[in-house]
């Protein structure tokens, strides 16, 4: 490991760190200089989870506002963020299965898909976004996904799921607008990290050409992340730095 005995209280946060593409951030992130800790965030530690003072983990039920304001009161008493990120999100769960057509649309699915999709990222950055320094380089990103782009979107299906990850999409931009104004040096970003080896992805991944493991996914997007500047900020960009049509 090779956490920064110089990097004073900057921490790192990955909200939904138990997930496959959460914890791989968490295994890049600690062998990154610049970090005192990397903090996991999720609705419960994992099993496995390291008993390692560097990587704390905090529990909270992330669509819980008081819980949230708990969570951000947690994570000011263990330094100041400069890199949040937002790796939760669902695509499927028993009884929610990607749409194949309209006529499959539910109240339940759409209303659960935007729940996790949408309303939990947006209450996460409500709460965490004000905990970013205010006069250096910063980033807050969540994870988004190409389907979810309107204009790039010419098979339809997933109707759930995309329309989730389109409003995520928004929200992240009506932030970033929010965070320019205050923190001019922070970047807020929707991400798209390809087609990832995961439990989210595992049903559906077989049909796709190009899968690849959550280790090769986070490190291009953290090199993403890193050269990333404050005028990129409210962008939606894929694994490659690619702009993604909204
Ligand atoms: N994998 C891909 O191919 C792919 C492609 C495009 C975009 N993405 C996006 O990447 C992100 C991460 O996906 P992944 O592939 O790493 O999926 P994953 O392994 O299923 O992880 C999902 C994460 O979301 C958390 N989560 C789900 N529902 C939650 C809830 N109600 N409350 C709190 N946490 C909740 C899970 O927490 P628990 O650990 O507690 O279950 C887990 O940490 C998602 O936003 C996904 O849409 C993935």
């Amino acid at each position: 490991m090779t956490f920064d005995d110089e990097a004073g209280d900057r921490l790192a946060v990955v909200v939904g760190a138990g997930g496959g593409l959460g914890r791989a951030f968490v295994e890049e992130l600690r062998g990154e200089p610049g970090w005192a800790k990397v903090v996991g965030v999720g609705r419960r530690r994992p099993d496995d989870w390291p008993d390692d003072p560097r990587l704390p983990f905090l529990a909270a039920d992330l669509l819980d506002e008081d819980a949230l304001a708990n969570l951000a009161s947690a994570l000011s008493k263990l330094g100041v963020p400069g890199l949040i990120l937002i790796a939760t999100g669902m695509l499927h769960e028993p009884g929610v299965t990607p749409e194949k057509s309209m006529k499959a649309v539910t109240a339940a699915s759409l209303s659960r898909l935007f729940e996790v999709n949408a309303m939990l990222p947006a209450l996460v950055c409500k709460h965490l976004a004000p905990l970013l320094p205010r006069a250096e380089r910063s980033v807050i990103a969540a994870l988004s996904a190409r389907v979810g782009s309107i204009g790039d979107n010419r098979l339809g299906g997933w109707h759930a799921y995309r329309s989730s990850k389109a409003a995520l999409n928004m929200l992240i931009r009506c932030q970033a607008i929010e965070l320019a104004r205050e923190r001019p040096l922070a970047i807020c970003a929707a991400l798209h990290p390809g087609t990832v080896d995961t439990p989210l992805s595992a049903p559906f991944a077989r049909a796709s050409r190009s899968v690849e493991t959550p280790g090769v996914a986070v490190a291009r997007l953290l090199k993403l992340l890193h050269q990333l500047e404050p005028a990129d900020s409210g962008g939606f960009f894929d694994y490659g730095g690619a702009t993604v049509p909204w």
